[in-house]
């Protein structure tokens, strides 16, 4: 099932649960949460804290939590204590030792953990792990990480032809999930890729109507795939 993952990056940080209240409305039921530290990307956002804030608010709402720093293990606990449904560090910052930990902890408190790959890194090195670690989800970086309003880059698309083939092959069930530049022009090209988790952050926020947005999106997904 395709399903569209708001992600609040450009929203005010100081006014987000009238935002979500709008996605809720909408049918949305998880929002993507983008945590940046200024090391691992040049930005910063925000942290745990922030995210333990909107789960209380929202009970019900899942939580994706894409964390662009660098060591994560040494923070993971924190974002799944604060309530993360789901929780994607990135392939670049971490030893495959130290990934096999991070899932087998998100395993255990039953959070979905995934490995996002940025653009520049070659999928071969994801496979590598993917043998030996079993994720719930991969998250391909269709933009640089850092910073929501960039160009889709469509030729990272070719990444989800190699994690569908390895999921064949190896018999292995995991979601693939995009992130970066999606809008209503090219998220076609994403679910002829049979992606199924699509993030989207200024293609929804670009004018102010987000409702109007994600209803767009919701008809074009129905159109699409039929759901
Ligand atoms: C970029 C972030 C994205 C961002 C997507 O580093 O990971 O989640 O919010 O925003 P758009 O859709 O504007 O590229
Ligand atoms: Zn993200």
């Amino acid at each position: 099932m395709i399903k569209i993952l708001p992600s609040i990056l450009t929203s005010d940080f100081t006014d987000v649960n009238k935002d979500i209240d709008v996605f809720k409305s909408l049918n949305i039921d998880e929002i993507h949460l983008d945590v940046m530290d200024g090391n691992f990307v040049p930005s910063m956002t925000f942290g745990p804290k922030y995210i333990s804030d909107i789960k209380s608010h929202h009970s019900d709402l899942k939580l994706d939590t894409h964390l662009m720093i660098n060591n994560p293990i040494k923070h993971i606990k924190d974002y799944i204590d604060a309530g993360s449904n789901y929780i994607s560090i990135h392939i670049e910052t971490s030893k495959e030792k130290e990934i096999k930990t991070m899932c087998d902890m998100c395993k255990e408190k039953n959070i979905k953990f995934g490995l996002a790959i940025n653009p520049e890194t070659n999928i071969k090195k994801l496979l590598k792990i993917l043998n030996k670690v079993s994720v719930d989800f991969v998250l391909i970086m269709s933009v640089h990480p850092g910073k929501g309003g960039q160009k889709f880059m469509s030729d990272t698309l070719s990444k989800a032809d190699f994690l569908n083939e390895f999921k064949k092959e190896n018999n292995q069930n995991f979601d693939i999930e995009i992130d970066g530049g999606i809008n209503l022009d090219n998220i076609k090209e994403v679910i002829d890729k049979k992606i199924e988790r699509i993030v989207i952050g200024s293609a929804i926020y670009k004018d102010g109507y987000i409702d109007s947005n994600v209803t767009a999106f919701n008809d074009r997904i129905r159109l699409i795939a039929g759901n």
